[in-house]
């Protein structure tokens, strides 16, 4: 990618930087963080927002946590550890990715004292920046696996439809959703993808549609309630999106209007796909009523572009997810493989493989 949507800058003593993605497209700015709390602002207020980058950007607050234990005392520092990743956790409550990466960290000190005799906070720091660096890492890796096991699913010739952000700017690498459309658009394949604006904050508008443009595919903005009349045209062959949480079952919660556009697509014999990678998966969460669905300001409904559409003291609902049955999943593709028609039988496999 022409651009890196977050990295650690420095050693132990470093800071996580990462695009303001609440200024794309008009300007292409890094942000600096340097307490838990500026990151914790920074995925409450979408600077840095999609599953994977939530959790790479958590596990980033957690080192930045580190640098405030000044004692030798291991204990404590473990103690300011599990406080600010609790804290960090509450930032975004439907992405598992976040409360995951989190897990991760919380696990890597534990492990970490229980393994080595003698170890001074420096050599825990380092290990739990190594360990936020490899989580960084390996999502890149999933991305790129990704794309490899979707590629297949693009036929030159065809019309994709995506929703939200699932590209480069939603994790550490070439995103999930977007990374099958850049390896099939690698592979030479010659396709159109149809961009929901997404309201309320336009993901689809401010971010999808600058990367794909950036990348030189042939991308199409509508507005979100055009979908159906593009089906029906037959314009739109395929819909693929990202997720946030996949349940045990395989329902998935994923940007507010998905569901309604998987209902779409079944209505118009079109496939619709999620790609998501492993970090995505709740095995604990046995089915999608069991999922958390952020509720947002309702401002970000009432206003757009700074400005009120709706009148003073206007009644609003903005929640941020919504659910897609698994029975509306053509297939799921991940990271170890594609799983058509999802269940909970297929994935528990998959994942254990
Ligand atoms: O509110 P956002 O912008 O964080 O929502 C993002 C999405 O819904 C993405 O589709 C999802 O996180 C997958 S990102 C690879």
């Amino acid at each position: 990618m022409a651009f890196e949507t977050l990295r650690w800058v420095g050693d132990i003593d470093g800071y996580p930087e990462l695009i303001d993605q609440r200024l794309l497209p008009a300007r292409l700015e890094m942000l600096k963080c340097e307490t838990p709390r500026q990151l914790y602002g920074a995925i409450k207020t979408l600077a840095v927002r999609g599953a994977p980058a939530i959790g790479v950007a958590a596990a980033f607050g957690i080192c930045l946590a580190m640098q405030k234990a000044k004692s030798n005392d291991l204990a404590k520092a473990v103690s300011c550890l599990e406080e600010s990743a609790d804290y960090l956790a509450t930032a975004r409550p439907t992405a598992v990715n976040l409360s995951w990466a989190l897990d991760r960290m919380k696990e890597c000190a534990r492990k970490f004292i229980a393994e080595n005799d003698k170890v001074s906070l420096t050599d825990l720091r380092r290990a739990l920046l190594s360990e936020a660096t490899a989580i960084c890492d390996e999502d890149r890796q999933m991305c790129r696996r990704i794309g490899k096991n979707g590629q297949k699913l693009i036929k030159t010739g065809t019309g994709i439809l995506t929703h939200c952000n699932a590209g480069a700017l939603a994790t550490a690498g070439r995103g999930t959703a977007l990374s099958i459309l850049y390896e099939a658009h690698d592979r030479d394949k010659k396709f159109k993808v149809y961009v929901d604006e997404t309201r309320p904050l336009l993901q689809g508008a401010r971010l999808t549609m600058w990367e794909l443009t950036q990348a030189g595919i042939d991308a199409t903005l509508i507005c979100d309630n055009m979908a159906g009349t593009l089906m029906k045209q037959g314009k739109i062959k395929a819909v693929i999106t990202g997720a946030d949480r996949i349940a045990a079952n395989g329902d998935t919660a994923n940007k507010i209007g998905t569901f309604s556009l998987s209902i779409l697509a079944k209505q118009h014999n079109i496939p619709f796909y999620v790609a998501a990678p492993q970090s995505t998966f709740d095995l604990s969460t046995e089915t999608g009523d069991d999922i958390p669905i952020e509720q947002r300001d309702g401002d970000e409904v009432a206003s757009f572009g700074g400005i009120k559409i709706a009148p003073e003291g206007a009644d609003i609902y903005n929640p941020a997810f919504d659910v897609t049955d698994a029975e509306n999943i053509t297939a799921i593709i991940t990271d170890k493989g594609v799983i058509e028609n999802p269940n909970t039988e297929k994935i528990a496999e998959l994942l254990v493989r």
